[in-house]
């Protein structure tokens, strides 16, 4: 598929090696960074030099094949436990976005099924043939995901009309995703028509990924684009600047609940207040039936610096108490509607998200 954005790749695996586009030295810096080990890739996600739901299944993805990648001869069960132990591990980096865990399975039940019809698998596996289906495999979430983006992207740019002005919190844009995003891909493809609008990003405190990443990729874009603190979107609001909302999500809980980054829940509370329709985007890979409702989501706590300092300087106290949960839940019934790749979900709630995905 064509790039349709002239933006750098936050996702290169080219000849059996992985590099990320290291996301914390941006908008100052783009470095890559290639990934020498599994360990490397777990810290990379963990730290979020690589991060946004959809980006970290597709690394987590390409982490397992690096971490399989030097054996020649294995007994089956050697192979197995190997793989579930790295999957398991790289799955530990994040705990929120559903889509990691989402990926690193498939490339295991990928490995069970091919060995399962193999005839000999009671005592070895062709450890070159199961690693190079786990590398096609990790190959295909990734272009998939190109996909899927852009289908969100068709679905979601009848939103955005002429001389609106939309929020959005947090990045699930480009370099979320493998390309277009989720949140962004229906503001990009509204840009490409040529249909004039603003966005105004979130900062997104404590990371600034609205103002640090979000800003950056759409001003790369041509897109009109204007960073705001995270307190000021409610004046925003009640001066009539803000027509539309959109942000990603981590997981979406059986219910229609979602989950996405701090500050989301406070957005989507102040949308209803101002009547403002608020969409949530996401692949089918985000939306995780297992879990029942939000509240089950875990919510990752990160560590205190990110609250206590602003960037390097230190803001608060010495041994201040401090809370860093990197996501909240928004309660499906504050959402207008889910963006997906194969439609809008009006209301989406536990009747609605079923009968959409059972009609398929
Ligand atoms: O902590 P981050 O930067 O990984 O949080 C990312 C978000 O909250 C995104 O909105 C979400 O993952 C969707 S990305 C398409």
């Amino acid at each position: 598929m064509a790039k349709l954005l002239n933006l750098p790749e936050t996702i290169t695996w080219k000849a059996g090696e992985l590099f990320l586009l290291d996301q914390t030295q941006l908008p100052l810096h783009v470095t890559i960074e290639k990934q020498e080990t599994v360990e490397q890739v777990w810290d990379s996600i963990r730290k979020l030099k690589v991060r946004g739901a959809p980006a970290i299944g597709i690394a987590g993805a390409y982490g397992l094949v690096l971490s399989m990648q030097n054996y020649t001869h294995l007994s089956y069960t050697d192979f197995f436990d190997r793989l579930q132990h790295q999957a398991n591990y790289l799955d530990s980096a994040r705990p929120t976005a559903v889509n990691l865990s989402w990926a690193l399975n498939r490339l295991v039940k990928k490995a069970e099924a091919l060995a399962h019809s193999n005839e000999s698998v009671n005592e070895s596996v062709n450890v070159p043939e199961l690693y190079a289906q786990l590398e096609a495999e990790a190959v295909q979430i990734h272009d998939e995901d190109r996909q899927l983006c852009r289908r969100i992207g068709e679905h979601g740019q009848g939103l955005i009309q002429a001389n609106m002005g939309v929020l959005t919190h947090c990045n699930a844009g480009s370099l979320a995703t493998s390309e277009l995003g989720t949140a962004l891909a229906p503001l990009y493809l509204a840009h490409q028509a040529g249909t004039p609008f603003r966005v105004y990003a979130d900062e997104t405190r404590p990371l600034l990924q609205g103002a640090r990443l979000t800003s950056w990729e759409l001003q790369q874009a041509g897109v009109d684009v204007t960073v705001i603190c995270d307190n000021m979107a409610a004046h925003l609001m009640s001066e009539g600047l803000i027509d539309l909302v959109i942000v990603g999500t981590d997981r979406v809980a059986a219910n229609g609940d979602v989950a996405n980054k701090i500050g989301t829940l406070g957005v989507a509370i102040l949308a209803q207040y101002f009547n403002i329709p608020f969409y949530v985007a996401c692949p089918y890979s985000t939306i995780d039936f297992k879990t029942l409702t939000g509240s089950t989501i875990v919510i990752e706590e990160r560590g205190g610096e990110e609250v206590t300092h602003f960037g390097l300087r230190r803001t608060a106290p010495e041994q201040i108490k401090y809370r860093n949960p990197a996501f909240d839940v928004t309660p499906h019934a504050l959402v207008t509607g889910l963006i997906t790749e194969r439609g809008i979900i009006n209301q989406p709630n536990t009747e609605n998200l079923r009968s959409f995905y059972e009609a398929e």
